[in-house]
């Protein structure tokens, strides 16, 4: 008998499939998974098929569990059930990463392992790539083949950090429309939306503290017409979200295990602020939210103490409102113009001795102390700070995070010198570019300037450049959608899609199993039937089709 148990164990260890090697087998999946080998013949039925969610899953887990269930049920028109036994199993295993997870699928059932919640949802996210479109929606298709492959995948993310930035500054987009970037978010496993809330052109975020800025600040009188600065429609633009709204938004992203970093742009691209507060300005004003594009010459004022203490209050409500871990407190596009002729700018750098060093003025320092003290603020709140590459311009207090958005040299800088850092070059990573080579610009839309084409933005390597010993700095990679161009849900979408799935595999693949012709061949394929069905407008431009907004 116990010579039995033995030959049992030896044949079933033979059996096991493990993920050891790539030998990986293609299944159309974006982004592509680590490792996929081949567990036999044969396939398992998802028709129907009932999902083990009992102890040790978590109440969030679980609402992710019957979604799919439900999905499912509708799609396949037989039922599945969540319940304490069934022939899709969920083991934890402790022993893997955070957001790794693995799926052993075999004729007779699916095993899925995984150590956090995060785990079980993109193993969900990857077997509905690999089911009919209608599962994204629970569209009836029962005639459709919803059988997978027996084969075992092994996965987690290239890097921790997969983000998408969206500008709600310049133009305001619903809520809806917030919720549906974070569902096709989900879809390639980004993790976190940067929320760009303020800008030159409207606030957007309830402060109580402040009513100003939203009864008044988050509206302007008009908006530019196109390239020309001097062109307006005159025609008044606003909105804002409420605290209530706020909370809503990261519930649902919460749901989809995506964190949001908020972000409050200081101390430059503040005008709207300075509009109902002109207190707060070097000059004093009067002015004005913004009608143009372009950076704002007038800035907050770090001469005045009453600066700082706007800015501990606005920053205390966003940190109370936020569970992120981070405060994006921005930093970029700071002209200094106006700190030179203030005389409350000047006495303050005085004050503190700084003076030009090294390429670094006086005023340059000032702003690294602005970002020392919001530093501090945040910190008296648990957050740690990330800020523009500009941060990096004169001494930088150790926590900081570096976002790269000027090419990839403030990453590398700021790897260099002992900080964290996320890649955004905008020469890879900015979807507000037009999706087209220069000679085809003229059959799109109107777009910032640039040519930003898919196949450009997946040639982007985050760690080039940095030096061996330093890549653990890098901690992610972001996309970012800015909006001056942007104003409806439909171009929004446009530029987003399909280059954020291109991203997502800079954000989640190893540089071993990225392949250009298979990402290209599955959008085209697949991934614009998973937006068909999820009702996204996207751009068709690699089909040779043009300015379809
Ligand atoms: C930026 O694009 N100004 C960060
Ligand atoms: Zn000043």
């Amino acid at each position: 008998m116990k010579l039995l148990n033995i030959k049992i164990i030896i044949i079933a260890g033979l059996l096991a499939v493990s993920c050891a090697g790539h030998d990986n087998v293609e299944l159309g999946i974006i982004p592509a998974p680590q490792n996929v080998v081949s567990s036999g013949n044969g396939s398992f039925n998802m028709a129907g098929a009932s999902f083990a969610a009992g102890e040790g899953i978590s109440p969030r887990a679980i609402d992710a569990i019957r979604t799919f269930a439900e999905d499912l049920s509708s799609s396949t028109g037989v039922p599945s059930s969540v319940g304490t036994k069934g022939s899709i199993r969920f083991k934890v295993d402790t022993t893997l990463g955070d957001e790794a997870y693995s799926i052993s699928i075999k004729r007779k059932g699916i095993t899925i392992e995984y150590a956090t919640d995060k785990g079980v949802m993109y193993a969900i996210s990857t077997l509905r790539q690999l089911l009919p479109v209608e599962n994204y929606v629970g569209k009836p298709a029962p005639d459709a083949k919803w059988e997978l492959p027996c084969v075992k995948i092994c996965d987690q993310p290239r890097f921790g950090y997969r983000g998408l930035l969206l500008d709600c500054g310049r133009h305001y987009f619903s809520t809806g429309e917030i919720k549906k970037c974070l569902d096709i978010m989900s879809v390639y496993k980004l993790n976190i939306l940067h929320w760009h809330l303020t800008e030159d052109q409207g606030w957007r975020i309830q402060i109580d503290t402040y009513p100003l800025l939203t009864e008044k600040a988050s509206w302007r009188k008009g908006t530019q017409v196109g390239r020309d600065k001097t062109k307006n429609d005159g025609v008044p633009y606003g909105g804002y979200y409420t605290k209530d709204e706020i909370r809503d938004i990261i519930a649902y992203a919460d749901n989809l295990g995506i964190e949001i970093i908020p972000e409050i742009d200081l101390p430059g691209h503040m005008l709207a602020a300075l509009s109902v507060y002109p207190e707060l300005g070097c000059t004093g004003g009067p002015y004005e939210v913004w009608t143009r594009w372009g950076v704002s010459p007038d800035v907050l004022c770090p001469g005045k103490e009453a600066t700082f203490e706007f800015l501990e209050n606005v920053l205390n409500e966003v940190a109370e409102l936020f569970p992120s871990r981070y405060v994006h407190i921005g930093g970029d596009e700071c002209p200094k113009i106006r700190w030179q002729d203030c005389p409350d700018c000047q006495a303050r750098i005085n004050e503190l001795g700084l003076v030009a060093k090294d390429d670094i003025s006086a005023e340059q320092q000032l702003q690294c102390y602005v970002t020392s003290r919001v530093q501090d603020i945040l910190a008296k709140k648990g957050k740690s700070i990330i800020g523009w590459d500009e941060i990096l311009e004169g001494d930088l207090k150790e926590g900081a995070t570096v976002m790269s958005w000027r090419g990839a040299k403030g990453g590398i800088e700021a790897a260099e010198r002992g900080f964290k850092a996320i890649m955004c070059p905008y020469q890879y990573l900015y979807i507000d570019y037009a999706q087209v080579e220069e000679k085809d610009l003229g059959k799109e839309p109107m777009a910032m300037a640039g040519c930003l084409p898919i196949e450009k933005v997946y040639s982007f390597e985050p760690y080039e450049g940095i030096p061996d010993g330093q890549t653990g700095n890098i901690i992610g990679v972001q996309a970012n959608l800015w909006t001056e161009y942007i104003g409806t849900d439909e171009y929004l979408e446009y530029m987003l899609l399909p280059r954020l799935a291109a991203a997502s595999e800079l954000q989640w693949t190893e540089v071993r199993n990225k392949n250009l012709d298979r990402v290209l061949n599955d959008i085209k394929t697949h991934q614009f039937r998973i937006y068909d069905q999820m009702g996204y407008n996207y751009s068709k431009v690699i089909m040779g089709i043009y300015g379809n907004k």
